[in-house]
């Protein structure tokens, strides 16, 4: 019996690797760059399945000139906006991803960043690593208090809830909003808001957790950044076309952001290089998911969907079209 041929897009971990050539014939992009539009396309006439992650961009224009042959695109990622997934609704091709393992590491991230951006991590590291360490005082590198703090959690899916778990550990004043209030046994004492604009009016740290959606896409702009309370702190692990970087940058300039944390940008890879002017924005490269642990989670998580899809059940992890 022949196998399914799968493309595993980027290099994964070993145990990945070996686990997929156990079971598919598989072509790994050992290069581990980003194929262009062009080079998917021709790609797909060689699999039946695709392991993408989101570097790897699937406008409709892509998935309507994918060849028939490929039938699965299993994602090795939460998010799908890199993924246009009415048009591979439209060509009937199965589109997964992979929720729940990732979720611990991304708010591990949130809390370094939160943490980070609050208490100087930019300024103080620099300054012991170069050497201009050469004072002290009280009133030397007095940041802001985390613990016991109001948070507003934005998106209170898997991610957010790990990350009112970690601000529960710092005794922090929990706040959400969601499009739906969660049932009260999941909540965990969290306060819930109906509205944004009513959770940013409470939030001293903002954290976003939701994806990016048509809904969501630019949310964060000037008009809501100004109902946050003056000094507020602004953390981002979630992807940076929520925010309008230009408000956010405005924000920073005018104090009403006191600092903020990004793991994510509008512009992937690169960032936006205006923000690393600011002693008080604490950036990481797009790492949220990154521990070997959790690595390896989501690739047996894009490999179970496979093995469900080309044994004839329906994956766990179906995504389907917003609505
Ligand atoms: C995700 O899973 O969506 C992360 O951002 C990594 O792609």
């Amino acid at each position: 019996m022949t196998r399914p041929a799968v493309w595993i897009a980027r290099r994964l971990p070993d145990a990945v690797l070996a686990r997929a050539a156990s079971s598919f014939d598989v072509i790994v992009n050992e290069e581990d760059r980003p194929y262009s539009h062009a080079e998917i396309i021709a790609m797909s006439a060689k699999v039946d399945g695709i392991v993408a992650c989101h570097s790897e961009h699937f406008s409709a224009d892509v998935v309507a000139a994918l060849d028939a042959r490929v039938r699965i695109v299993a994602n090795y990622s939460v998010g799908t906006d890199h993924c246009d997934i009415k048009a591979f609704s439209d060509r009937g091709i199965t589109v997964t991803n992979t929720p729940d393992v990732l979720s611990d590491a991304t708010a591990e991230i949130a809390l370094l960043l939160m943490l980070g951006a609050a208490r100087r991590a930019v300024e103080g590291d620099r300054m012991v690593r170069t050497g201009e360490w050469n004072f002290w005082s009280p009133s030397f590198m007095v940041g802001k208090q985390v613990t016991g703090q109001r948070i507003g959690i934005v998106g209170m899916g898997r991610v957010g809830k790990a990350m009112a778990r970690n601000a529960r550990g710092l005794c922090m004043d929990v706040h959400y909003h969601n499009r739906t209030r969660l049932p009260e046994s999941d909540e965990y004492g969290a306060t819930y808001h109906d509205s944004l604009d009513s959770l940013l009016q409470v939030s001293d740290f903002l954290s976003l957790h939701c994806p990016a959606t048509p809904e969501t896409r630019g949310i964060i702009t000037a008009e809501k950044l100004a109902l946050l309370p003056d000094g507020a702190v602004f953390v981002n692990v979630a992807r940076g076309a929520l925010v309008d970087e230009a408000a956010l940058l405005e924000a920073l300039d005018s104090g009403k952001i006191a600092a903020a944390g990004l793991d994510c940008f509008v512009n992937e890879p690169g960032g936006n290089p205006a923000f690393a002017t600011y002693d008080n924005v604490f950036m990481l490269p797009h790492i949220g998911s990154s521990t070997l642990d959790t690595r390896n989670a989501m690739g047996f998580r894009a490999l179970d969907n496979l093995d469900a899809f080309f044994a004839g059940k329906t994956p766990g992890d179906l995504v389907m079209p917003h609505r």
